[in-house]
C-alpha cells in the first residue's frame, strides 16, 4: 500500500481547470520530486493533497480516501506542509514560529537539525536571512511529526551552498523521523540531492515520470 496515492486528480480555481488527470504515487518512506515550470501547477498540487483546492479524483493517504477531509482532518492525519514563500510570523521570533501548530516537545530535534535556529530562536522571522526563513518553515512542518511531509520550492532565491545544506537537513529527518517527502522545484539542483523518484508535470499534466537519474537526462530538454 503506497503512502499517498493522487488517482486521476483534477483540479480547480472557480470553473478554471488547473490539473488534469494527474496520478502520483509515494511509497512509504520514498522521496519523489515533482518538477515543472512556473504555473505547471505544482503548488495548487499540494493544496489539492493539503484540501485548499477543490478537486475532482481520489487521494488516497495510509490507505484511507481523505479527498473529502478538511486540511485539519488531514494534518492529524499525518500531512504537513512548508509552503510556497515560507508563510512566517515576520513579528515573531523562531521559537514562537515553531510552536506555532505543535508542542515543544520536538524542539530540540529540530534545533539539532538546523543548528542556526537554535542560535537565533529569539530573533524576529523577518530578520533572517532567506536561507534561515526556509529553514524555520521547513522545522516548523517537521514539529508536527508527520509522516509525509510537502515542501513547495525550498530552494527559492538560495544560493547554492544553502540549498545543499537544507538538502542535507531533510535527508537526516528523513532517515531519523522515517518520512516520505512530496518536493516540488523549479531549480532541481535539491531534487536530485533529495529525491529517489520524480514526476515532471506541464500544464497540469504528468508528462514524464522515472527514476531522478534519468529525469536528470530528460530534465534538459524541459529545462533548458
Ligand atoms: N488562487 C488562484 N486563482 C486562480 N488561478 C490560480 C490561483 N492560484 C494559481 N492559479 C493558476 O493556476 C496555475 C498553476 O499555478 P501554480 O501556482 O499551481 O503553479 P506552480 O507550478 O506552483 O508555479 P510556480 O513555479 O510559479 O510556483 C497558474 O496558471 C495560475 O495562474
Ligand atoms: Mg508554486
Amino acid at each position: 500500500m503506497s503512502l499517498l496515492k493522487v488517482e486521476n486528480l483534477h483540479s480547480y480555481y472557480g470553473k478554471a481547470e488547473i490539473l488534469r488527470n494527474v496520478n502520483i504515487v509515494v511509497e512509504e518512506g520514498e522521496a519523489v520530486a515533482v518538477l515543472g515550470p512556473n504555473g505547471a501547477g505544482k503548488t495548487t498540487l499540494l493544496k489539492s493533497i493539503c484540501g485548499l483546492v477543490e478537486t475532482r479524483g481520489k487521494i488516497w493517504f495510509d490507505g484511507k480516501d481523505i479527498s473529502r477531509l478538511k486540511p485539519h482532518e488531514r494534518i492529524k492525519l499525518g500531512i504537513a506542509i512548508s509552503p510556497e514563500g515560507r508563510r512566517l510570523f515576520s513579528d515573531m521570533t523562531v521559537e514562537d514560529n515553531l510552536l506555532i501548530a505543535a508542542n515543544s516537545d520536538k524542539l530540540e530535534f529540530v534545533y539539532d537539525l538546523f543548528p542556526n535556529l537554535r542560535q537565533k530562536k529569539g530573533q524576529l522571522a523577518k530578520n533572517l536571512s532567506g536561507g534561515e526563513q526556509q529553514m524555520v518553515a521547513i522545522a516548523r512542518a517537521l514539529m508536527l511529526e508527520p509522516k509525509l511531509l510537502l515542501l513547495d520550492e525550498p530552494s527559492m532565491g538560495l544560493a547554492p551552498i544553502i540549498v545543499e545544506t537544507i538538502a542535507e537537513a531533510i535527508e537526516k529527518a528523513r532517515k531519523e523521523l522515517n518520512l516520505s517527502i512530496l518536493l516540488v522545484e523549479q531549480n532541481t539542483q535539491m531534487a536530485f540531492d533529495v529525491a529517489d523518484r520524480a514526476y515532471i508535470i506541464a500544464n497540469g499534466e504528468v508528462v514524464k515520470e522515472g527514476e531522478i537519474e534519468s529525469i536528470e537526462e530528460i530534465e534538459r530538454d524541459y529545462f533548458r
